[in-house]
């Protein structure tokens, strides 16, 4: 894990042109500068640097390519009123990124390190931190094995990369519920496999069905679990929650599926709330017999990109499962308002989860 911690810092000439805030998307445009560092086992992490954002020269060989030797993380930054830049739980993301790092062969990162280096690339940057409503700026850190090699062994060479996109809302429906198709066939992860590192593959896997959803009129599909094909997993790149008679269900965290930042902070605040939370299986089964019985009262998924993501409607074996009417329940509105009022600054930062930079 050693580094040498001074960060070299070389800046853009020219500046970019910066997009209109209504014209963001989601991850098209990227900041002024991106930070990088490199790693060789001789060395270990050294060259922290600052730099112009730009095309990454790579040899073919790179092992990123062929093995897919990677992870990632996703954070966000945000402008309040009174111009503080804030960043919601990202020594969340460092733990994280380093869990993932484990469990790919990839060399850990010191968290402090990289969460000052990424103060300091924000800070350079700060102009580029959108303040519209539902905008951010979306930062995403990420390695890669560089060792141009095709052995399938683990990288003696890396690159750990900042780059940073302001964005709209990830999803096109916003807070509108979207639909979701039930995969009963292919599976995203399994106890045991890589379903709780953020990683490519993860990813990767999720393409096709993502796809063939799409096709048929679906927004994202909900994954069940890749033994039974019984219990809920996730639903796209997102957490999943269900309310059932009052009570809140999330699956546990097994190994499968991630632990997700927003996740862990939305259960933060239904136990303040006060509202009853189960973390544990829940089979796709009990949520149709619960939608048959006018008692699945709301559905939606979690992330950091999308926050919060209501879902609408579940199809399940030629099934169409119309949750709250098709619209935004009452529980998933609240909990976005709050999160992002706790993230943007316009709320109490009642769990100390904000850090400024
Ligand atoms: C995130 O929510 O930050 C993610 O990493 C999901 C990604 C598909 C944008």
């Amino acid at each position: 894990m050693e580094q040498h911690l001074d960060i070299h810092i070389e800046r853009r000439e020219a500046k970019k042109t910066k997009p209109a805030q209504d014209q963001l998307g989601f991850g098209i445009h990227f900041t002024d500068h991106m930070f990088m560092m490199d790693y060789t086992t001789e060395i270990g992490w050294h060259h922290a640097r600052i730099v112009p954002y730009q095309p990454l020269v790579m040899d073919p060989a790179a092992k990123v390519f062929h093995y897919g030797q990677t992870v990632f993380e996703g954070l966000k930054a945000y402008k309040t009123e009174d111009r503080r830049i804030l960043l919601f739980r990202p020594q969340k993301n460092m733990q994280r990124l380093n869990r993932s790092n484990e469990r790919l062969s990839i060399p850990l990162i010191n968290e402090s390190f990289a969460l000052d280096a990424l103060k300091q690339l924000i800070s350079i940057d700060q102009e580029w931190i959108p303040s519209g409503s539902g905008t951010s700026l979306y930062i995403r850190p990420f390695v890669i094995a560089t060792q141009p090699e095709l052995i399938a062994s683990p990288s003696s060479h890396f690159q750990f990369i900042i780059i940073m996109s302001p964005v709209g809302p990830y999803y096109a429906e916003g807070l509108n519920p979207v639909k979701i198709f039930v995969e009963s066939t292919s599976v995203r992860a399994v106890i045991g496999g890589m379903g709780e590192a953020k990683t490519a593959a993860n990813y990767a896997a999720s393409l096709m069905a993502q796809e063939d959803a799409k096709h048929n009129g679906y927004a994202q599909v909900l994954w069940l679990d890749g033994v039974h094909h019984k219990y809920i997993e996730e639903v796209g790149s997102m957490n999943v929650f269900f309310k059932i008679k009052g009570i809140v269900y999330t699956p546990a965290l097994k190994g499968s599926i991630l632990d997700g930042i927003t996740r862990d902070s939305i259960l933060q605040l239904l136990q303040h709330w006060n509202i009853p939370v189960v973390s544990g299986d829940i089979s796709i089964q009990k949520v149709y017999e619960a939608s048959r019985e006018g008692t699945l009262e709301e559905a939606f998924g979690t992330g950091t990109a999308a926050v919060i993501s209501p879902i609408g409607e579940l199809h399940w074996h030629g099934q169409n499962l119309v949750i709250q009417n098709g619209q935004t329940g009452e529980l998933s509105n609240k909990l976005y308002q709050t999160l992002t009022g706790i993230q943007n600054g316009s709320d109490p930062d009642l769990f100390h989860w904000m850090t400024e930079v």
